[in-house]
């Protein structure tokens, strides 16, 4: 059976006879449950959001407005990464005019911020300090960011769309299984401090499934914000509390901090890979990047002798993974800050690198070194995927960093502040939480965009909206999103095997490849350890959140079904 849902008639029944067609070919061995959209698709981590986006665009809003609707509602109904106090990237496509542009509204370090903040007097670093409170804290971007979205690209009121997330603060939602069992897992982060527990875990009592949340002191937020737009977030009273919130728990972040935050539009980082253009999001996230570096390291290798669960393209994979984030440690960091080598995509320089790759033993990463690229003269977050019918594409991920961020409420104002701080290098060789290392380039440093893996990323060919994904995972973002482009490009699979599709990690250090538990076969995991690889299995990750469209734009959207988001189109 093939499931259609759309308003031409004429693709009805083309489709149908499609249909038809393969079942009798195929001999009903084969059963397609596909669901095609033509007007617009949303795939976002949550299914009130995904929803609520819909209500936009059927409402005549385009796939910006629905972002921005969309960002504000993830605020609400999925905070342990939707937000208003954190900061993240959109890699976007303006259909009027086919330009890719990205929107870089990372939080940044506050003004007082020094590179020693998170050390003791003896150098070494103090424990969590990066993580939980008020320190952990980078100045929070998204306000800013979606605003100036809307500002460039969006058609409906403002006010109009921040009131959607404000009017389900005001009157509730309905908890799932998914929130309930998110708040018992973060139980201790959400009792840290009394403003955190009064909202989440009140009088002692945690929500459970089938309880109504409200959040009326978000959703005055959130009102003032409709209002006043940024300056509702920036200035005034949000930003007193913000500043209050830091005085009382030893924060850096003051009013100056917030009233001089500023997005910046840039350009993406783009590559061509057989035929298709894959456009990412630049530094100061290195996803775009490194996404990059995998795919061009491993463009040359003849995949029809390849399979996507085999020993050999796992091992492949994690060894461009490894010299890619070898680079990762070194070379990059805010471009505003640290000039990154400019030919880390060159094809002579990838060419010298893939020569480190030996097709049947892991190189242990001790050997692994950063490359020197030639000078040239000169859990925790989450993603959304929009498109509509004019070729608007727009790829979201946005985060307060690890779950429910700093696990820090601003007193009155409702919401989570991030704690973003952590992925600067605190400390040069030191891991942070999600194992990364750097120095100079991703050192501490007043008003700089900390490093980032989000990788919200396009895929266009001929000109066409082809693909839109992304995902949350920290550094796994990067070979998630990899994969997915590699699944689907090479491996030809459908969008929900996309979705489903066991996933594998290598990060150079630790030299350890990650496997999802459970989806490995024996002989596969004995094949990686006889090429020389440490392995270890863990649980499943990663929130996948993907958009399809085929060459004569019909949408497929899928959501990661390892947790509860939810894909759909009308
Ligand atoms: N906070 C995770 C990242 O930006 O990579």
């Amino acid at each position: 059976m093939v499931t259609i849902k759309h308003s031409r008639p004429g693709v009805v029944l083309a489709a149908s006879l499609a249909a038809l067609f393969l079942l009798v070919v195929l001999g009903c061995s084969w059963i397609d449950v596909t669901t095609y959209y033509q007007q617009g698709a949303v795939a976002t981590g949550a299914p009130i959001a995904t929803d609520l986006a819909i209500e936009v665009l059927k409402k005549g809003g385009n796939a910006f407005d629905a972002a921005v609707a969309t960002g504000f509602v993830l605020a609400v109904v999925h905070p342990s990464a939707g937000n208003i106090g954190g900061g993240g990237f959109a890699v976007i496509r303006n259909g009027a005019d086919g330009r890719v542009r990205t929107l870089d509204f990372r939080e940044t370090a506050p003004l007082a911020a020094v590179e020693t903040m998170y050390l003791n007097d003896d150098g070494e670093v103090i424990d969590s300090l990066s993580l939980y409170g008020a320190r952990a804290c980078g100045v929070p971007g998204t306000v800013a960011g979606l605003h100036a979205l809307w500002q460039e690209y969006g058609s409906m009121k403002w006010e109009e769309l921040v009131k959607i997330a404000a009017n389900v603060a005001d009157t509730g939602f309905i908890v799932d299984d998914f929130l309930a069992a998110s708040l018992t897992e973060y139980h201790r982060e959400l009792t840290l401090y009394e403003e955190t527990a009064d909202i989440f875990v009140p009088n002692g009592q945690k929500s459970v499934a089938g309880d109504r949340f409200l959040q009326l002191d978000l959703a005055r937020t959130l009102y003032a914000i409709a209002a006043e737009g940024p300056d509702g977030f920036y200035s005034g009273e949000v930003a007193e509390k913000i500043v209050a919130t830091m005085q009382k728990y030893n924060g850096l972040i003051t009013a100056e901090d917030l009233a001089s935050y500023l997005p910046v539009w840039r350009e993406p980082t783009h590559i061509t890979f057989d035929g298709y253009d894959i456009y990412s999001m630049p530094l100061p996230s290195s996803g775009g990047v490194i996404v990059a570096q995998i795919l061009k390291l491993l463009e040359p290798y003849d995949f029809a002798r390849l399979f996507p669960e085999s020993v050999d393209y796992i091992h492949l994979f994690c060894e461009a993974s490894r010299l890619a984030f070898a680079d990762r440690s070194e070379h990059l960091g805010d471009p505003a800050f640290y000039a990154a080598p400019s030919t880390l995509l060159d094809a002579g320089y990838l060419d010298a690198r893939r020569k480190l790759i030996d097709p049947q033993h892991a190189t242990p990463s001790t050997r692994v070194k950063p490359g020197s690229p030639p000078i040239r003269e000169s859990e925790q977050t989450t993603h959304y995927s929009i498109c509509d019918d004019d070729g608007n594409m727009v790829a979201i991920t946005y985060t307060l960093n690890t779950g429910y961020g700093s696990s820090l409420v601003v007193g009155g104002a409702g919401f989570l502040l991030n704690n973003e701080m952590d992925d600067f290098s605190i400390k040069p060789g030191v891991p942070n939480v999600f194992g990364l290392i750097g120095g100079e380039a991703n050192k501490i440093e007043p008003g700089k965009r900390m490093l980032s893996s989000m990788s919200p990323t396009l895929v266009l060919k001929d000109d066409k909206p082809r693909m839109i994904l992304g995902t949350p995972g920290g550094s796994k973002i990067i070979t998630v999103v990899a994969q997915t482009l590699l699944n689907s490009i090479r491996f030809d699979m459908s969008a929900e095997a996309l979705c489903a599709q066991p996933r594998f990690h290598h990060q150079w250090l630790p030299d350890m490849l990650y496997l999802e538990e459970g989806q490995f076969d024996i002989n596969i995991i004995q094949g990686l350890i006889r090429y020389g690889h440490s392995v270890k299995e863990r649980k499943p990750y990663s929130d996948l959140q993907v958009i399809e469209l085929d060459e004569n734009g019909m949408m497929t959207a899928t959501s990661d079904p390892r947790n509860r988001g939810k894909a759909s189109g009308y």
